[in-house]
Protein backbone atom coordinates (compact mmCIF):
# COMPACT_ATOMS: atom_id res chain seq x y z
CA UNK A 1 0.00 0.00 0.00
CA UNK A 2 1.24 3.49 -0.79
CA UNK A 3 1.50 6.03 1.96
CA UNK A 4 2.45 8.76 -0.46
CA UNK A 5 1.08 12.53 0.88
CA UNK A 6 1.06 14.10 -2.62
CA UNK A 7 0.58 12.81 -6.27
CA UNK A 8 3.44 13.68 -8.10
CA UNK A 9 3.20 13.00 -11.65
CA UNK A 10 7.24 13.93 -12.41
CA UNK A 11 9.42 13.40 -9.84
CA UNK A 12 11.33 16.69 -9.21
CA UNK A 13 14.82 17.82 -7.28
CA UNK A 14 12.02 20.58 -6.04
CA UNK A 15 9.59 17.49 -4.81
CA UNK A 16 11.96 15.81 -2.87
CA UNK A 17 12.47 19.02 -1.08
CA UNK A 18 8.79 19.52 -0.36
CA UNK A 19 8.69 15.82 0.49
CA UNK A 20 10.78 16.44 3.62
CA UNK A 21 9.29 19.32 4.56
CA UNK A 22 5.61 17.46 4.36
CA UNK A 23 7.30 14.87 6.39
CA UNK A 24 6.92 12.10 3.30
CA UNK A 25 9.80 9.72 3.28
CA UNK A 26 11.55 9.10 -0.11
CA UNK A 27 12.48 5.85 -2.14
CA UNK A 28 15.23 5.57 -3.89
CA UNK A 29 16.57 2.02 -5.57
CA UNK A 30 19.29 1.61 -8.26
CA UNK A 31 18.71 0.33 -11.99
CA UNK A 32 21.17 0.01 -14.87
CA UNK A 33 18.84 -1.11 -17.97
CA UNK A 34 15.60 -0.05 -19.38
CA UNK A 35 13.41 -3.39 -18.34
CA UNK A 36 14.22 -3.15 -14.82
CA UNK A 37 14.05 0.65 -14.69
CA UNK A 38 10.01 0.25 -16.18
CA UNK A 39 9.29 -1.90 -13.23
CA UNK A 40 11.15 0.17 -10.52
CA UNK A 41 9.71 3.23 -11.97
CA UNK A 42 5.87 1.75 -12.65
CA UNK A 43 5.86 0.37 -8.89
CA UNK A 44 6.14 4.15 -7.96
CA UNK A 45 10.06 4.50 -6.62
CA UNK A 46 10.70 8.24 -6.26
CA UNK A 47 14.47 8.38 -7.80
CA UNK A 48 16.43 5.85 -9.74
CA UNK A 49 19.78 5.47 -9.35
CA UNK A 50 22.22 4.99 -11.88
CA UNK A 51 25.10 3.88 -9.47
CA UNK A 52 28.20 2.59 -9.81
CA UNK A 53 27.44 -0.02 -8.35
CA UNK A 54 26.89 -0.94 -11.71
CA UNK A 55 30.06 -1.49 -11.82
CA UNK A 56 29.90 -4.57 -9.37
CA UNK A 57 26.21 -5.56 -10.23
CA UNK A 58 26.60 -5.67 -14.00
CA UNK A 59 30.28 -6.39 -14.84
CA UNK A 60 31.44 -8.53 -11.80
CA UNK A 61 33.87 -6.41 -11.01
CA UNK A 62 35.29 -6.24 -7.27
CA UNK A 63 35.12 -2.03 -6.41
CA UNK A 64 32.99 0.45 -7.97
CA UNK A 65 36.95 2.03 -9.38
CA UNK A 66 36.94 -0.16 -13.18
CA UNK A 67 33.32 1.53 -14.62
CA UNK A 68 33.83 4.32 -17.33
CA UNK A 69 31.84 7.53 -17.87
CA UNK A 70 31.09 5.90 -21.33
CA UNK A 71 29.80 3.02 -19.61
CA UNK A 72 27.90 5.12 -17.15
CA UNK A 73 26.37 6.75 -20.01
CA UNK A 74 24.95 3.89 -21.86
CA UNK A 75 23.55 2.10 -18.23
CA UNK A 76 21.83 6.20 -17.79
CA UNK A 77 20.58 6.29 -21.43
CA UNK A 78 18.78 2.90 -21.27
CA UNK A 79 16.80 3.81 -17.70
CA UNK A 80 15.91 7.10 -19.03
CA UNK A 81 14.05 5.31 -22.29
CA UNK A 82 12.22 3.55 -19.65
CA UNK A 83 10.80 6.22 -17.03
CA UNK A 84 7.48 8.34 -16.80
CA UNK A 85 7.92 9.87 -13.50
CA UNK A 86 11.05 8.53 -11.32
CA UNK A 87 13.70 11.26 -10.99
CA UNK A 88 16.90 9.48 -12.31
CA UNK A 89 20.35 10.52 -10.66
CA UNK A 90 23.67 9.10 -12.23
CA UNK A 91 26.79 8.60 -10.75
CA UNK A 92 29.43 10.21 -11.78
CA UNK A 93 32.36 7.23 -11.80
CA UNK A 94 35.86 7.44 -10.31
CA UNK A 95 38.73 9.51 -12.30
CA UNK A 96 35.90 11.77 -14.07
CA UNK A 97 36.03 14.60 -11.51
CA UNK A 98 38.64 14.30 -8.67
CA UNK A 99 41.37 16.03 -10.84
CA UNK A 100 40.02 19.44 -11.28
CA UNK A 101 36.46 21.32 -11.57
CA UNK A 102 36.61 21.75 -15.34
CA UNK A 103 37.09 17.93 -15.99
CA UNK A 104 34.33 17.74 -13.32
CA UNK A 105 31.88 20.16 -15.13
CA UNK A 106 33.00 18.49 -18.60
CA UNK A 107 32.17 15.17 -17.51
CA UNK A 108 28.63 16.16 -16.00
CA UNK A 109 27.69 17.80 -19.01
CA UNK A 110 28.40 14.40 -21.19
CA UNK A 111 25.87 12.51 -18.64
CA UNK A 112 23.58 15.06 -18.88
CA UNK A 113 23.53 15.64 -23.07
CA UNK A 114 24.15 12.19 -23.43
CA UNK A 115 22.42 9.98 -21.36
CA UNK A 116 19.17 12.74 -21.01
CA UNK A 117 19.76 12.10 -16.98
CA UNK A 118 18.21 14.55 -14.37
CA UNK A 119 20.79 15.10 -12.05
CA UNK A 120 23.97 13.83 -10.87
CA UNK A 121 25.84 12.07 -7.52
CA UNK A 122 29.30 12.87 -6.47
CA UNK A 123 30.97 11.46 -3.44
CA UNK A 124 32.83 13.53 -1.28
CA UNK A 125 32.84 16.84 1.15
CA UNK A 126 35.11 19.72 0.94
CA UNK A 127 37.69 18.08 -1.08
CA UNK A 128 35.50 18.24 -4.11
CA UNK A 129 33.72 21.54 -3.78
CA UNK A 130 34.99 23.68 -5.95
CA UNK A 131 34.14 20.80 -8.51
CA UNK A 132 30.76 20.86 -7.36
CA UNK A 133 30.23 24.21 -7.26
CA UNK A 134 30.96 24.41 -10.65
CA UNK A 135 28.51 21.81 -11.61
CA UNK A 136 26.07 23.68 -9.92
CA UNK A 137 26.88 26.80 -11.52
CA UNK A 138 26.02 25.08 -15.30
CA UNK A 139 22.48 24.08 -13.83
CA UNK A 140 23.18 20.46 -13.11
CA UNK A 141 21.54 19.09 -9.57
CA UNK A 142 23.98 17.61 -7.46
CA UNK A 143 22.90 15.05 -5.13
CA UNK A 144 26.22 14.65 -2.63
CA UNK A 145 27.23 10.93 -1.10
CA UNK A 146 29.30 10.92 2.24
CA UNK A 147 30.11 8.34 4.77
CA UNK A 148 31.33 5.31 3.76
CA UNK A 149 32.60 6.73 -0.30
CA UNK A 150 33.06 3.28 -2.31
CA UNK A 151 35.04 5.34 -4.69
CA UNK A 152 37.36 5.87 -2.01
CA UNK A 153 37.67 2.28 -0.94
CA UNK A 154 41.21 1.68 -1.21
CA UNK A 155 41.97 4.87 1.39
CA UNK A 156 39.50 3.05 4.15
CA UNK A 157 40.57 -0.77 3.09
CA UNK A 158 37.42 -1.91 4.59
CA UNK A 159 33.39 -1.28 4.15
CA UNK A 160 32.97 -1.09 7.57
CA UNK A 161 30.18 1.50 9.57
CA UNK A 162 31.97 5.04 9.21
CA UNK A 163 32.32 7.78 11.40
CA UNK A 164 32.19 5.93 14.48
CA UNK A 165 34.78 8.76 16.32
CA UNK A 166 34.22 12.23 17.32
CA UNK A 167 36.65 13.63 14.60
CA UNK A 168 35.42 11.57 11.84
CA UNK A 169 31.64 12.33 12.99
CA UNK A 170 32.82 16.27 13.01
CA UNK A 171 33.84 16.73 9.74
CA UNK A 172 30.58 14.62 7.89
CA UNK A 173 28.46 17.53 9.59
CA UNK A 174 30.54 20.07 8.44
CA UNK A 175 30.41 18.57 4.97
CA UNK A 176 27.03 18.05 4.86
CA UNK A 177 26.34 21.39 5.76
CA UNK A 178 28.64 22.60 3.30
CA UNK A 179 26.98 20.47 0.69
CA UNK A 180 23.77 22.02 1.88
CA UNK A 181 25.05 25.78 1.40
CA UNK A 182 26.71 25.54 -2.08
CA UNK A 183 23.32 24.24 -3.42
CA UNK A 184 23.16 20.56 -3.68
CA UNK A 185 19.27 19.10 -3.93
CA UNK A 186 20.14 15.95 -1.20
CA UNK A 187 23.11 14.29 0.15
CA UNK A 188 22.98 10.01 0.39
CA UNK A 189 24.57 8.75 3.69
CA UNK A 190 26.31 5.60 3.67
CA UNK A 191 27.06 3.12 6.70
CA UNK A 192 27.38 5.73 9.44
CA UNK A 193 25.67 4.88 12.72
CA UNK A 194 21.89 5.84 12.81
CA UNK A 195 22.07 8.99 15.63
CA UNK A 196 24.83 10.79 13.65
CA UNK A 197 22.58 10.33 10.33
CA UNK A 198 19.39 11.75 12.56
CA UNK A 199 21.23 14.14 13.95
CA UNK A 200 22.83 14.95 10.28
CA UNK A 201 18.81 14.90 8.51
CA UNK A 202 17.77 17.15 11.79
CA UNK A 203 19.94 19.88 10.99
CA UNK A 204 19.44 20.22 6.99
CA UNK A 205 16.57 21.34 5.37
CA UNK A 206 17.76 19.07 1.86
CA UNK A 207 16.63 15.54 2.44
CA UNK A 208 19.06 12.75 3.65
CA UNK A 209 18.76 9.70 1.91
CA UNK A 210 20.28 6.85 4.24
CA UNK A 211 21.64 3.49 2.91
CA UNK A 212 22.92 1.57 6.68
CA UNK A 213 21.64 5.05 7.93
CA UNK A 214 19.13 3.95 10.30
CA UNK A 215 15.29 5.55 9.92
CA UNK A 216 15.54 8.75 11.16
CA UNK A 217 16.70 9.97 7.87
CA UNK A 218 14.57 11.37 5.26
CA UNK A 219 14.10 8.53 2.32
CA UNK A 220 16.43 5.25 1.77
CA UNK A 221 17.98 3.85 -1.12
CA UNK A 222 19.01 -0.36 -1.65
CA UNK A 223 20.73 -1.70 -4.59
CA UNK A 224 17.72 -3.18 -6.51
CA UNK A 225 19.60 -6.57 -7.11
CA UNK A 226 20.07 -7.11 -3.11
CA UNK A 227 16.80 -6.34 -2.21
CA UNK A 228 15.81 -8.83 -4.75
CA UNK A 229 17.50 -11.68 -3.24
CA UNK A 230 19.77 -11.84 -6.85
CA UNK A 231 22.84 -11.79 -5.11
CA UNK A 232 23.66 -14.09 -2.38
CA UNK A 233 27.13 -13.09 -1.53
CA UNK A 234 26.27 -9.32 -0.27
CA UNK A 235 24.85 -9.59 3.34
CA UNK A 236 25.26 -6.54 5.64
CA UNK A 237 22.65 -5.79 8.82
CA UNK A 238 21.00 -3.08 6.85
CA UNK A 239 20.19 -5.07 3.51
CA UNK A 240 16.21 -5.97 3.98
CA UNK A 241 16.23 -9.04 1.06
CA UNK A 242 12.34 -8.50 -0.12
CA UNK A 243 12.51 -11.28 -2.65
CA UNK A 244 14.81 -14.75 -3.32
CA UNK A 245 15.40 -14.17 -6.49
CA UNK A 246 18.12 -16.26 -6.49
CA UNK A 247 16.83 -19.68 -5.41
CA UNK A 248 13.81 -18.63 -7.55
CA UNK A 249 15.39 -18.08 -10.84
CA UNK A 250 18.29 -21.10 -10.45
CA UNK A 251 15.20 -23.02 -9.78
CA UNK A 252 13.52 -21.74 -13.15
CA UNK A 253 16.48 -22.43 -14.86
CA UNK A 254 16.88 -26.04 -13.56
CA UNK A 255 13.44 -26.93 -14.97
CA UNK A 256 13.97 -25.59 -18.51
CA UNK A 257 16.81 -27.78 -18.62
CA UNK A 258 14.97 -30.59 -17.67
CA UNK A 259 11.90 -29.76 -20.04
CA UNK A 260 14.78 -29.30 -22.63
CA UNK A 261 16.05 -32.14 -22.15
CA UNK A 262 12.76 -34.21 -21.74
CA UNK A 263 11.49 -32.84 -25.35
CA UNK A 264 9.03 -31.46 -22.95
CA UNK A 265 9.30 -28.09 -23.96
CA UNK A 266 8.23 -26.87 -26.30
CA UNK A 267 4.63 -28.58 -26.52
CA UNK A 268 2.03 -29.10 -28.76
CA UNK A 269 0.60 -25.33 -28.00
CA UNK A 270 4.09 -23.95 -27.93
CA UNK A 271 4.85 -24.13 -31.62
CA UNK A 272 3.80 -23.51 -34.81
O1 LIG B 1 26.29 3.16 -6.67
C1 LIG B 1 25.37 2.94 -5.86
O2 LIG B 1 24.56 2.03 -6.00
C2 LIG B 1 25.28 3.83 -4.71
C3 LIG B 1 24.30 3.47 -3.64
C4 LIG B 1 24.84 2.37 -2.82
C5 LIG B 1 23.91 4.62 -2.83
O3 LIG B 1 25.96 4.81 -4.65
Amino acid sequence: MSTAKKDYKRVTVKSLVEMKANGEKISMLTAYDYTMAKIVDGAGVDVILVGDSASNVMAGHETTLPITLDQMIYHASSVIRAIDRALIVVDIPFGSYQSDPKEALRSAIRIMKESGGHAVKMEGGKEIKESIKRILNAGIPVMGHLGLTPQSIYKFGTYTVRAKEEEEAQKLKEDALMLEKIGCFAIVLEKVPAKLAKEVADSLTIPIIGIGAGNGVDGQVLVTHDMLGMTHEFNPRFLRRYLDLYTDMTNAFKKYVTDVKAVDFPNDDEQY
